[in-house]
């Protein structure tokens, strides 16, 4: 299922189980906070884009916010990033299913 991603995430079989396992569970009704804890460039992200991908072709909405490392950032700025990307989603899939009506 995870194809290509399987083949760029080498050594990761185990923690994208993990997390195909939450996302599984997700999908069901049954959400999970999961937190990607490791050094700098161990891959806690390469590990999370591989994810939901995976999400998003299953039908799930997804959305990234990333922190600036910047003081003059706006309060709450990756949950701005977040909800500003799952509102252009949710309009994007209104504007579809209007025109399928
Ligand atoms: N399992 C993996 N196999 C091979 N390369 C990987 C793997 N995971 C990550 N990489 C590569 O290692 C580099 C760093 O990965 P990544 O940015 O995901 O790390 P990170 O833990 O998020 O780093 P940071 O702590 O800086 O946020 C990237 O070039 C990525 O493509
Ligand atoms: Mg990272």
């Amino acid at each position: 299922m995870v194809g290509e991603d399987a083949v760029a995430l080498a050594g990761r079989d185990r923690e994208l189980g993990v997390l195909l396992d939450c996302l599984l569970a997700g999908l069901r009704g049954d959400p999970r906070i999961v937190l990607l804890l490791g050094a700098p460039g161990i891959g806690k992200t390469t590990l999370a884009r591989a994810t939901l991908d995976v999400a998003g072709r299953s039908g799930a909405a997804t959305a990234i916010g990333v922190s600036a490392d910047d003081s003059g950032a706006p309060p709450y700025w990756p949950w701005t990033q977040i909800f500003r990307r799952l509102a252009r989603e949710a309009a994007l899939a209104d504007t579809a299913r209007q025109e399928q009506e």
